[in-house]
């Protein structure tokens, strides 16, 4: 989604900063770019497609060192130069990212009081709502922005520089994440941090309707009052060589590589000792059923925790889609959990969802990558898992740690049932302590994979099925491959398929079959030789517990021995890493495949 950088400090060649900061956004995703930098006035310049482009078009001895800069994510009007931020009206300019609901009834009024429009984009108006407030000529730029906020319904991150106070740069938000890196003579405004990290470590986040002012002289932050204030620093806790990709292709593929060492410290920073874990694990004791609410991969962590929780710790668990949720009418009650999965925290629905909770009553509970971030900070209680920083659009090590947490809370959960002792409780977390060796095992077999992706990159269709916990994992399987590799994908209930969409199984349809759980593996062979018979060809992933001689399989990936409620965490490597591998073969941009965003912040 889009993303927001700004800049005022002791750098002067201002063009070069911002489209260095735009680089750092770009995981984000975008299909337009924008700059405004502070000469004797406002300069801009946008483009289409990529920064590089942009690129092309700046003067690298331009003397400046105030700017705001802008990547785009199309909503409201198509990908266009015209449409692209920063924009401007009168004596504004600025750069948004979210949503202005009622954009429509305020472009009417600033009609009306002789306002035109150039772009489709909600933005303008904003713009514009500033230039008219300004126009007034009663009020400060603080107290324009001020009364700008009780104009707009929707969401927005902002920033802002008026034509009368050149050497300042503005900004605020409401529902759209932000936040002020605090560096030695330069400070910036960024959409998250890896923004940030070139410049600094230091960084605060604003609550809604906060206003920031930065200038040479530092940082002034007011609440929606216009009171002063001053904000708790935080510390970026990864490095800047994280955000790069050391050396390998893309950095989905690297990310993929990183997962043993990310689970190892999420399952040190929880599982010291059983007294910590018990600690840090929140009590769950009052509640008899929980709802898990997430989109995408997130959600399909989810299903994974439905499966564990529903069969080892006997709760009813309800996986919900959050853009569905958030209108639904709810059944839950005051024994209710409400979990949250969100890497960024701060995608809009999963936020929706926390507040509709909140709002009734209901504890909440965030799983989430990024500190601070709004799913963070407004659940009741919160468990930050240990990725760090994740640029591949497609998530990969983060729905790996979901999946951990949500093992740990089953096994939390488990505890206070007295389904399990504290002895059983140590050797399970003892083998969960073996798994990211494991994981580097499964990675280390990447040839494997390699040769998977030949046998079926060339295929329009492919089919991954599997039963109970393997067709929870098959739809992350199925999801990683349509995003990145833009192949045709299903993924379905193995025993399910027969009832319809067997139909399109033919000679030579590629069908990736998913059997780890050995109560269901005789079950899932039978359905592997259905669509064998009407031609398949078939990808056996398996555990090495039940690797038989299969002959009608074709090709075969055979996970390491593991205890069974932790196989998940193996099983997802090879179908990150075949996906990715199909995408490579296939010459996709894997790490920002078309229209995606890593951090959906709309609706
Ligand atoms: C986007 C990303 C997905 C991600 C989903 C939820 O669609 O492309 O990879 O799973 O958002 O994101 P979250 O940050 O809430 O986990």
């Amino acid at each position: 989604m889009c993303g927001i950088f700004g800049y005022v400090g002791k750098k002067v060649n201002i063009e070069r900063v911002l489209i260095d900061g735009l680089k750092t956004l770009e995981y984000r995703g975008y299909d337009s770019a924008g700059i405004a930098f502070v000469t004797d006035k406002v300069e801009i310049l946008k483009t289409t497609g990529k920064i590089s482009a942009l690129e092309n078009m700046i003067d690298e001895d331009l003397l400046s060192n105030i700017g705001i800069a802008h990547t785009r994510w199309a909503t409201h009007g198509n990908a266009t130069t015209i449409n692209a931020h920063p924009h401007r009206s009168g004596s504004v300019t600025i750069i948004h990212n979210g949503i202005i609901e009622n954009y429509l009834e305020l472009k009417e009024m600033l009609i009306k009081e002789g306002y035109s429009f150039v772009s489709e984009t909600d933005t303008e108006i904003v713009a514009a709502l500033l230039d008219y407030l300004k126009s007034k000529d009663i009020w400060s730029n603080l107290e324009v922005i001020k009364e700008m906020s009780s104009y707009i319904k929707g969401s927005y991150a902002l920033g802002i520089i008026f034509d009368d106070e050149l050497d300042t740069l503005y900004a605020t938000r409401k529902d759209s994440p932000l936040i002020i890196g605090v560096g030695e003579e330069e400070n910036l405004i960024a959409s998250d941090v890896a923004a940030i990290i070139n410049f600094t470590k230091n960084y605060f986040l604003l609550n809604n309707y906060d206003i920031v002012k930065i200038t040479n002289n530092g940082v002034d932050i007011y609440n929606e009052n216009l009171e002063p204030i001053r904000k708790n620093i935080n510390t970026v806790y990864w490095n800047v060589e994280e955000a790069e990709k050391n050396g390998f292709p893309h950095f989905m593929l690297k990310e993929i590589y990183e997962e043993g060492k990310v689970l190892k410290d999420t399952i040190n920073e929880y599982v010291e000792s059983i007294d910590s874990f018990i600690n840090k694990m929140p009590d769950f004791s009052k509640y008899d059923n929980i709802h898990i609410v997430a989109c995408g991969s997130a959600m399909h962590a989810g299903l994974i925790g439905k499966h564990l929780i529903e069969n080892y710790a006997g709760i009813k668990v309800d996986v919900e889609i959050a853009s569905e949720y958030r209108y639904k009418k709810e059944f839950y009650n005051d024994k209710t959990l409400v979990i949250l999965i969100s890497q960024s925290g701060e995608t809009a629905d999963t936020i929706a969802s926390l507040r509709k909770a909140n709002e009734d009553g209901i504890d909440t509970l965030g799983i989430v990558n990024v500190v601070g971030s709004t799913i963070a900070r407004e659940s009741k209680n919160v468990l930050y898992i240990r990725a760090g920083v994740e640029i591949a659009v497609a998530t990969t090590k983060a729905y790996l740690l979901q999946v951990a947490m949500l093992e740990l809370i089953n096994l939390k959960l488990m505890l206070e049932r007295n389904l399990i002792t504290g002895e059983r409780l140590q050797e399970l977390l003892q083998s969960l302590s073996t798994v990211p060796k494991l994981i580097d095992e499964v990675i280390a077999k990447d040839k494997n994979y390699i040769d998977i992706a030949k046998y079926i990159y060339e295929d329009k269709d492919l089919f991954y099925i599997g039963r109970g916990i393997d067709y929870a994992i098959s739809l992350e399987g199925s999801l990683k491959l349509k995003e990145i590799s833009y192949m045709h994908s299903e993924a379905y209930q193995a025993g399910e398929l027969k009832h319809g969409t067997i139909s399109l199984i033919e000679e030579g349809t590629p069908v990736i079959a998913i059997m780890t759980d050995p109560e269901l593996s005789l079950k899932t062979i039978s359905n592997i030789k259905e669509v064998v018979a009407r031609g398949a060809k078939v990808i056996l992933i398996t555990t090495n517990e039940l690797d038989g001689d299969y002959d009608f399989i074709d090709q075969k990936v055979v996970l390491p021995k593991v205890d069974n409620y932790l196989v998940p965490l193996l099983t997802v490597v090879p179908l990150q890493l075949i996906a990715y591998h199909v995408a490579d073969l296939r010459k996709c941009d894997i790490d920002k495949p078309r229209n995606l965003a890593k951090s959906v912040t709309v609706e």
